[in-house]
């Protein structure tokens, strides 16, 4: 089968697709899966971030540490082991999936035509949403969601600063946030950016934080009393302490410029605000029955329409370009999610006819 091995550390453009990749083998409490679409995403770790790391296959596990996390879209083809796991899930009991099952899950190798994933890792998929909308969204909308729902505990009619609102976690939370009734202002780095916010996320306002004084526009945006909510993905909390409102809860959710940014002290008391991380990731360790409940709630909001689909980037990947896929998120010239599409579904009604 194809897939997108790393022999050696190297540049990601420097990988090239392996076509003769043995099929992995089924272990107990896993399902093999054909792979249709995979999203590219950044993994941070460690506090530390990871811009310039290399992707590689599940095949090698000692460079794990190293590796930009690839999520997917997939279809269940061969259930082997999935009956021998199924009790042990909250996550799954009284769900059968069977081959032909269309399911979306996260797992480290699935840049691929097949993996083996542990069947806890994977949910059944919508039948109103496409396979790259599947990839688009397993890890970036659960954490919007959580980071504004749980976290921030945003309310509707609330003011929300979305940094980085084209991006992939930035605009699920726009689009999030207008779902949820909030008053959007979009900030990023570029027009093309801020119009894509607005026409895909439904963003109310956009600013361009490359302009000096951008925390300027907010205020007058919100008539001088600022963001209740910031989201920040890129590491910019403390420019965005300057558009705060009183009470206002600011969201750490990555540092997508490349540095841990550190916040002066004085700004969080003097305005009474509340720092407020967010890690989806950890949940999986410290809550894991909680994230279900989370799933639910955004693909209720997705297929209720109450919230718009989510955005994939105009340049659809395959597994033989997939270095430029990485080169572009890495210099910034993606938006919504940039995704790479390992085969094409069949029709759906033709597949049922068969
Ligand atoms: N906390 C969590 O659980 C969680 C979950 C998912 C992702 N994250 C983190 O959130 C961050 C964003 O992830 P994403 O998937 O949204 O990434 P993305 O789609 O690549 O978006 C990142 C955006 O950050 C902005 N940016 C600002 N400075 C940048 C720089 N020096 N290099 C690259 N981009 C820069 C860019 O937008 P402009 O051009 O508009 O500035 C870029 O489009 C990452 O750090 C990721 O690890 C955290």
């Amino acid at each position: 089968m194809k897939a997108f091995v790393v022999h050696e550390l190297t540049n990601p453009s420097k990988i090239t697709l392996t076509k003769d990749w043995p099929v992995p083998t089924l272990k107990k409490g896993h399902v093999m899966v054909d792979v249709y679409s995979a999203g590219l995403n950044f993994f941070d770790h460690k506090g530390g971030i990871k811009r310039n790391l290399l992707f590689h296959s599940s095949w090698a596990p000692s460079l794990r540490e190293k590796c930009l996390m690839a999520f997917l879209f997939q279809q269940v083809c061969d259930p082997l082991t999935f009956s021998l796991s199924i009790n042990r899930s909250e996550h799954f009991k009284g769900c059968s999936l069977k081959p032909g099952d269309r399911v979306f899950g996260a797992v480290l190798g699935s840049f691929a035509d097949k993996v083996a994933v542990p069947v806890t890792a994977v949910m059944p998929l919508p039948d109103s949403l496409t396979f790259d909308q599947g990839a688009g969204l397993f890890t970036t909308w659960p954490t919007s969601y959580e980071a504004l729902v749980s976290r921030a505990k945003l309310q509707p009619g609330e003011w929300v600063l979305v940094t980085a609102a084209a991006g992939g976690v930035g605009i699920a939370a726009v689009q999030l946030a207008k779902g949820l009734g909030a008053k959007v202002i979009a900030a990023a780095g570029s027009q093309e950016k801020l119009d894509i916010a607005k026409k895909y996320g439904g963003a109310d306002y956009t600013v361009d934080y490359t302009k000096k004084g951008w925390q300027q526009e907010v205020l007058k945006i919100t008539n001088g009393k600022g963001a209740d909510v910031i989201f920040d993905p890129v590491g910019m909390i403390a420019d965005c302490l300057k558009c705060i409102a009183w009470k206002g809860r600011a969201l750490v959710v990555g540092f997508a410029a490349g540095t841990v940014e550190k916040v002066p002290m004085n700004l969080v008391l003097l305005k009474n605000i509340s720092l407020v991380g967010i890690f989806w990731g950890g949940y999986l360790v410290k809550e894991p029955e909680h994230m279900p409940s989370v799933y639910k709630a955004v693909l209720d909001l997705l297929t209720s329409g109450r919230v718009s689909l989510p955005v994939i980037y105009k340049e659809v990947y395959t597994l033989d370009n997939l270095a430029d896929g990485l080169h572009a998120l890495e210099t910034r010239k993606t938006w919504g999610k940039a995704i790479v599409k390992v085969k094409e579904e069949e029709p759906r009604a033709e597949k049922a006819k068969l």
